[in-house]
């Protein structure tokens, strides 16, 4: 994306905070063993309001600032250091490349931002997020209380930043929503890919191996999340990450993966037949499942309460229910007294964005926040059913989800994910074309 993209949204979120200041943290490379970190993924409030990547930097915003407006702390260039760890922009790229009004290095961070903080009533911080810094946040201001009889004052009032900044990113705009096209793309490829190449003794990491190829090589640097590759009864854990067992002849694979691209996410399940024909009960509960997905869908509308579209969902899965002799009773019994829980246990989706469970209040003064264009959700309705659950064993074992994510329009809904397909019949005929 475009700096100056970064540079919209910070004037953005200064002219709703008015005044004060705001203090925004990355994440700390996080240790993974011995002298191995794990890979590092900025955080996404930092990364939305900076572009900059690189762990040890903290953003601070003060609106109408004379000396400046937006300051980055960040790690300074060390040809030695840089030789072992990478490169690091240093702070002349980030007044350059970043767009910072002033750029320090991150060792002065104690020393300059109490000065920053000094005389400003409000600050606004992502409480809760970076717990030590937090901590740390608060040294510094009661170091300036201590001070008061110097003439200086202390700020008095303290705002989540979340409230505002979360609002923003909750409204995808255009080039937002490109990146998520894009991903999506990539994504339903890495999918395909897995449907190509399954076949019945391989393990499931073989095909995630595959699935995950593919996003690589799209310029993705890491999935969105830890890729969910369950065969057979795997398929009833929902966030199975194990990936180590065998694929079985007549079970069902389902896959939840999704490809990340300049920190977008993308969030994706697809079941289908390890080898490559749905069973008569694998397609009938598919077909039930894909039919509540329908329904789902047509209520993701500007207009509609964020729960019409659950609700939807499970109307279409408690009838079915009833239908194939799952469960028994009336349709709204078993929806009030949530029966159907048994078989499908979660909710029929969330918000996509940078964050694969991404942020905005669900809820507004205690009533299902209103649908609005540019909100982009998952929508993935499933149903799971193991050998405890007391049914004809023929269902047992079987685990399906299928997943799409989609953009609030201001008409119809933008569905970004069928560049694979869910109709049962289309992923067969794929499966079959790529079996010589
Ligand atoms: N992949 C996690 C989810 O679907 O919510
Ligand atoms: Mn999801
Ligand atoms: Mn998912």
């Amino acid at each position: 994306m475009h700096p100056d993209i970064f540079n919209r949204r910070r004037r953005g979120l200064m002219q709703l905070m008015g005044d004060g200041i705001a203090i925004i943290p990355t994440n700390n490379a996080m240790h993974r063993n011995g002298d191995v970190q794990f890979r590092f993924r900025p955080d996404s409030d930092f990364y939305y309001l900076t572009q900059f990547a690189e762990p040890e930097a903290v953003a601070v915003l003060i609106p109408n600032r004379e000396e400046g407006e937006f300051i980055l702390f960040c790690r300074n260039r060390d040809p030695r250091r840089e030789q072992w760890e990478g490169r690091r922009a240093g702070l002349e790229n980030a007044l350059e490349l970043y767009g910072a009004d002033q750029a320090y290095e991150i060792e002065q961070l104690e020393t300059i931002l109490p000065k920053l903080l000094v005389n400003q009533n409000k600050v606004y911080t992502c409480t809760g997020r970076h717990p030590d810094f937090d901590q740390q946040l608060f040294g510094w201001i009661n170091d300036i209380k201590a001070k008061v009889r110097s003439g200086v004052h202390a700020p008095m009032e303290f705002s989540d930043l979340t409230y505002i900044l979360h609002e923003l990113r909750l409204f995808k705009k255009s080039e937002e929503l490109r990146v998520m096209r894009r991903a999506a793309r990539l994504s339903a490829a890495g999918h395909r890919r897995a449907m190509q190449v399954c076949r019945p003794q391989m393990y499931e990491y073989e095909i995630q191996a595959a699935l995950e190829m593919t996003f690589m090589q799209g310029g993705s640097h890491y999935p969105a999340y830890p890729s969910i590759v369950a065969a057979g009864e795997n398929a009833c854990i929902l966030h199975y990450t194990e990936n180590q067992s065998l694929c079985q002849d007549g079970d069902l694979l389902l896959i939840d993966a999704g490809a990340e691209l300049e920190c977008y996410a993308s969030d994706i399940t697809r079941t289908f037949p390890i080898n490559g024909k749905y069973s008569p009960e694998q397609r009938d509960l598919y077909e039930l499942v894909l039919a509540a997905q329908a329904a789902a869908i047509e209520n993701v509308r500007s207009g509609k309460a964020w729960r019409a579209y659950h609700q939807a969902a499970v109307k279409v899965l408690v009838q079915g229910m009833l239908d194939l002799g799952l469960l028994k009773g009336s349709l709204e019994e078993l929806i009030d007294k949530e029966e159907y829980k048994r078989f499908y246990m979660h909710g029929t989706g969330h918000w996509l964005g940078m964050d694969v469970h991404d942020v905005g209040e669900y809820k507004v003064e205690d009533a299902w926040r209103v649908l609005e264009p540019g909100m982009v959700l998952t929508v993935e309705p499933g149903i799971y059913i193991t050998p405890s659950d007391d049914v004809d064993p023929r269902w047992h074992n079987i685990g399906i989800r299928i997943e799409d994510d989609v953009v609030v329009g201001k008409d119809e809904p933008e569905i970004l994910t069928r560049d694979i397909p869910v109709d049962p019949d289309e992923i067969e005929a794929i499966m079959a074309d790529a079996r010589p």
